[in-house]
């Protein structure tokens, strides 16, 4: 199949005629990648089955895992679900559109093929003027996955969907790179209490926030146990693993109290290598040591002969001396991280590195999801120094 791909000139402000083409596509059952503000979609008409098994087809992912429904103003909502929870409703007031995924008791007129057999349904409304407009042009609700063959990174760019895409779908709608990077939160409001099924960036944080207390599916925190059933569905599905084989540093809680206490041994000697070369690093000391002993680790392998890359920040990159490594963002800054993260997995994929060690972020927050998402691409391989 010849993949057109469309260009949008001005990615704030689309023009109806550069969308109607794709909205004609995605009503009449065919298949069209666009941008979101979280990750690239791969869209089709969710109330059609054969278009939810084309979606599966091209992705290469199994027909089980249910695929979300994307709307473009809250009146499509009832349609699809057989009531509105209090949090649910809350949630939709509060947060869409946005980057936020729900989870209703579903309605008759989603096809089972979109839910992959669940009786519920997953809905978001992106809050992205290019998917907007598109969904509202189609006057269909689109499910959308992320638009990657299954495996491999979520696309932050249409690059990433054309190497995924090309040949395999009608039309990519080009609009530049994503703003966030990392796919919705999913909260789960089926139920009694709201489950945060996978996080994003309406954060922990917000939610407990403006509900009180929610709950975390277990499946989000770490490997899932033999016998287990994650919530999400794809949460069980090997999720994307880099070629290379990847580990996580993290900086132990024992190590931190050493490095704050005077007098210690690991103290003076962070204390001195934080100002020999003269440098005001401006770095927490646990943010120049996780980065001395990834050096440290990353120059072992690299004498020893491996191709070894590292991930690194732009206030740390300084102190590598390692030949291969990326700044996957600021630390001050979660978000460059998360916009950068499935663009900077990619690069190593292409790079053909055999081993990638990566420094590792908080847990609160952003760094939530970014944790998540590394943790899983890294096989839960964290090597606390
Ligand atoms: O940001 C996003 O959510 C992106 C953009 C394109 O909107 N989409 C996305 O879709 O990440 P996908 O298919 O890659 O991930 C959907 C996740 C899967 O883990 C799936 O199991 C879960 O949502 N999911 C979908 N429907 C569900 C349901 N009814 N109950 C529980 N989990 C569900
Ligand atoms: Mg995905």
């Amino acid at each position: 199949m010849d993949t057109k791909r469309v260009e949008i000139k001005d990615r704030m402000h689309p023009k109806e005629e550069e969308l109607l083409e794709a909205a004609r596509i995605l009503r009449e059952g065919g298949l069209v990648a666009f941008p979101t503000e979280t990750v690239y979609g791969l869209g089709g008409n969710a109330l059609d089955e054969s278009a939810a098994r084309k979606i599966y087809g091209a992705k290469g992912r199994p027909s089980d895992n249910p695929l979300i429904v994307h709307i473009s103003c809250i009146d499509e909502l009832p349609p699809l679900v057989k009531e509105i929870p209090t949090a649910g409703r809350i949630l939709a007031e509060t947060y869409w559109p946005g980057p936020l995924t729900l989870v209703f008791p579903k309605s008759d007129l989603v096809p089972e093929s979109t839910t992959g057999g669940l009786d519920t349904v997953a809905v978001r409304m992106p809050d992205d003027p290019i998917a907007s407009q598109l969904i509202h042009l189609s006057r269909v609700p689109v499910a959308a996955p992320s638009a990657n063959t299954s495996g491999r990174p979520s696309p932050t760019t249409a690059d990433h969907v054309w190497q995924d895409m090309n040949g395999k779908i009608e039309m990519v709608v080009d609009g530049g790179q994503v703003g966030i990077g990392v796919e919705s939160t999913i909260v789960d409001v089926s139920g009694p209490v709201p489950v945060i099924l996978r996080p994003g960036a309406v954060t922990q944080e917000m939610l407990d926030e403006l509900l009180g207390k929610v709950l975390i599916d277990p499946a989000i925190l770490g490997p899932m146990e033999k016998g287990v059933r994650p919530k999400a569905p794809g949460m069980k599905y090997k999720h994307y693993a880099p070629k290379a084989d990847l580990a996580l540093f993290e900086v132990k809680e024992e190590t931190i109290k050493q490095l704050y206490t005077p007098g210690s041994r690991l103290y003076s000697l962070i204390s001195s290598q934080m100002i020999s070369d003269g440098r005001n690093w401006n770095l927490k000391p646990e943010t120049f040591y996780m980065a001395w002993k990834v050096n440290e680790a990353a120059m072992e392998m690299e004498k020893a002969g491996a191709k070894i890359g590292v991930i690194c920040t732009d206030e740390t990159m300084d102190l590598y001396t390692v030949s291969l490594k990326r700044s996957i963002g600021k630390r001050a800054s979660e978000a460059s991280v998360a916009h950068n993260l499935y663009g900077v997995l990619r690069e190593f994929d292409d790079l053909g590195s055999d081993y990638i060690y990566s420094e590792s972020f908080s847990q609160t927050h952003l760094g939530g999801a970014i944790m998540n998402r590394l943790s899983k691409a890294a096989g839960y391989r964290i090597l606390r120094v």
